[in-house]
């Protein structure tokens, strides 16, 4: 069978410059004009050595459905949602100790003294929940649209990995504070966590660093909200809207095929 290649998309109309007409002044004049003239030129010295510029137009100017609509902005709310928890956790990692004894201290220490330290751990906080309704509405959408049948299925399934991988954060998160919520609730869920079967008691030893709840565990919560599943749920991100470029979106399901006879008189009277 022939392999089908679809062509890199040609340079959108707006993107093209318009052509020179006599007597009028071109180049930059202002400082702004200077500044964003230069801005061109790097991208330019770049886009000559690596000729990203066609991955990105591959990426970004897609055809999409026609009946495309609102619902189909919940998958990039979520991931803008992912990269403010990633902007705000960097900040908070600037001031948090994931120590036993200091953990409580520096949280407090961040809300009561640090430049908008309140503010940014109330975004990272808040932001976490909005993720996750985020991720569910998303999940939603792919459902009832039918997104998740041929060929999208791997896309479904990754989405599923991406699923446990941000409850996992929320769960990672929620001890960090050290309080005595924090501390007796991811007891609780470690707990509950051991009454999988099979692998269950490995993954709660594995998550307590241990057969106790102790020092350790914070450390081993704190690696994994911060390190592991980050890097996780962005190499799956990517790979995710890899395929999302590739396959195209669904069309809404109430959306009709245009029979083959209104295709072609479209085509002969375009
Ligand atoms: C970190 C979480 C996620 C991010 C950032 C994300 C991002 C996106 C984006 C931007 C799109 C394209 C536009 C859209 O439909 O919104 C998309 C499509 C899709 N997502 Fe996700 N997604 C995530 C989680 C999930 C989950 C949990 C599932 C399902 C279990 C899922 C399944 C799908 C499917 C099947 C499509 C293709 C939709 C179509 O063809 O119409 N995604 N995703």
């Amino acid at each position: 069978m022939a392999k089908l290649k679809l062509p890199v998309p040609p340079i959108p109309p707006q993107l093209k410059p318009l052509p020179k007409r006599p007597g009028k002044v071109y180049g930059p004049q202002t400082p702004l004009e200077h500044a964003g003239e230069a801005a061109a030129t790097a991208v330019g010295w770049i886009d000559e050595r690596t000729s990203l510029s066609g991955a990105a137009r591959w990426m970004m100017f897609r055809k999409v459905p026609k009946g495309t609509n609102w619902f189909y902005t919940l998958g990039s709310a979520t991931m803008f949602s992912f990269l403010s928890q990633a902007v705000t956790g960097i900040f908070l990692a600037m001031y948090y100790v994931p120590s036993s004894t200091r953990a409580y201290e520096s949280i407090r220490y961040i809300n009561n003294d640090v430049f908008l330290g309140e503010f940014v751990h109330g975004m990272h906080k808040w932001g976490s929940s909005m993720m996750v309704i985020l991720i569910f509405l998303h999940m939603g959408r792919t459902f009832f649209f039918g997104a998740y049948k041929y060929p999208r299925e791997l896309n479904w399934v990754i989405g599923v990995v991406l699923l446990i991988l941000t409850m996992t954060m929320s769960f990672t998160g929620y001890l960090l504070p050290f309080d005595q919520r924090s501390y007796w609730a991811s007891i609780v869920g470690v707990n509950i966590n051991g009454t999988g079967p099979l692998v269950g008691p490995y993954l709660s030893d594995f998550l307590r660093a241990g057969p106790n709840f102790g020092a350790t565990t914070l450390s081993r919560f704190y690696a994994i909200h911060m390190l592991l599943l980050p890097g996780a749920i962005a190499a799956l991100m990517g790979f995710h809207l890899y395929l999302v470029a590739k396959l195209g979106t669904t069309a809404p399901p109430w959306q009709r095929a245009t029979s083959s006879e209104e295709l072609r008189e479209e085509q002969v009277s375009s």
